[in-house]
């Protein structure tokens, strides 16, 4: 089992497959390609699966495949097909995405073993949509969002950034999605990861109020008391509606106390936190030929120096200098 230094297990993987992607989300990555970690840098299908597959022994029971846009990777399906013969060991294969391709794939994704979906999706309006992701996409993400469904890719995740003055005004519509389309809609709080460092505190909805606006026209109720590993309060509609609600809110309700999340980027380094300023060159080890023995070890050490929380709000917080595209949402 992966323990830390403060007493939090470890379960929970999240291996970044690309950095790049082909929205242009303001509070992710506005200003175009990030630079190209180079393509030798980036690690093979093969080393994630024997990194996978160590980290599947040493406990782990939840893999997310992320980005960037994880399906941008070519065959993306055989990944998936490796990683899921791990199962029952593995509990839970999911992958976020923007949505892009997943109309096509959906089907072989579910019958290779991926578990669920989390597709993001910041506006309802055609023009908002644009201009917070800059692509002209919205109908193609509905579709992706039917599809996923159709799939049984399911409970499919709905992940929305609330940001003031953007989308804040659309919560209550987003509530009303959820509960039409029987999807999780994820209301998350804008967090300071964005490559434009356009970041601010006012900025930030926090998730209480988010929570009172839906409260106010479709009552909602807590669905369980203790969110456990859990990083969103669950909600569930009062009148037995279809439809969830989630609030993830890092900042105003920091949560790093129930953290069971580890990372792995794109090119091989592991994040012990969305918001470490060092990372820890797992490629570079496993390059070297190190032994399944060295390895382990690596990974066990890496975890034990895991920060017990973010500082977002300090007032010397910096910025960390790789944003979400890298880190992996
Ligand atoms: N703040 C909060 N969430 C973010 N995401 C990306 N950037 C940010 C940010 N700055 C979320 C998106 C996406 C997931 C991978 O990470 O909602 O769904
Ligand atoms: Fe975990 Fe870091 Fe996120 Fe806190 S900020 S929940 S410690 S990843």
């Amino acid at each position: 089992m992966l323990k830390d230094a403060h007493d939090r297990i470890i379960r929970d993987l999240r291996v970044s497959l690309t950095d790049r992607c082909n929205f242009r989300c303001f509070y992710c990555l506005p200003n175009g390609e990030p630079p190209l970690a180079r393509k030798d840098t980036i690690l093979t299908f093969e080393e994630i699966e024997t990194i996978c597959g160590i980290f599947v022994d040493l406990g782990i029971e939840k893999i997310r495949l992320t980005g960037g846009e994880p399906l941008i990777r070519k065959d993306v399906e055989k990944l998936v097909e490796k990683l899921s013969a791990h199962k029952p060991k593995l509990k839970d294969l999911a992958l976020t995405t923007n949505g892009h391709t997943l109309p096509e794939r959906a089907k072989k994704l579910k019958r290779l073993g991926l578990d669920r979906v989390t597709i993001s999706l910041d506006s309802l309006k055609p023009g908002n949509f644009k201009d917070i992701t800059g692509v002209d996409k919205l109908d193609d993400v509905l579709k992706a969002i039917d599809a996923a469904k159709e799939a049984g890719l399911e409970p499919v995740k709905i992940n929305a950034v609330v940001v003031r003055g953007r989308n804040d005004d659309e919560v209550v519509d987003f509530a009303e999605f959820a509960r039409e389309n029987d999807v999780s809609v994820r209301f998350i709080e804008f967090m300071p990861l964005d490559s434009g460092h356009e970041w601010k505190r006012e900025m930030v909805v926090p998730g209480r109020e988010i929570r009172d606006k839906i409260n106010e026209v479709f009552p909602i109720r807590l669905k369980r008391k203790s969110r456990g590993v859990e990083t969103a309060w669950n909600y569930e509609f009062e009148d037995s509606s279809t439809g969830e609600i989630g609030i993830i809110a890092p900042v105003t309700e920091m949560f790093c106390g129930a953290c069971s999340r580890i990372r792995l980027t794109a090119d091989g380094q592991i994040r012990t936190c969305l918001f470490s300023n060092s990372e820890h060159n797992l490629r570079d080890v496993i390059r070297s030929g190190a032994s399944r023995e060295d390895i382990v070890d690596f990974i066990k050490a890496v975890v034990l120096k895991k920060e017990a929380s973010h500082h977002i709000n300090d007032s010397e917080f910096v910025q960390p200098s790789r944003t979400m595209s890298f880190i992996g949402g």
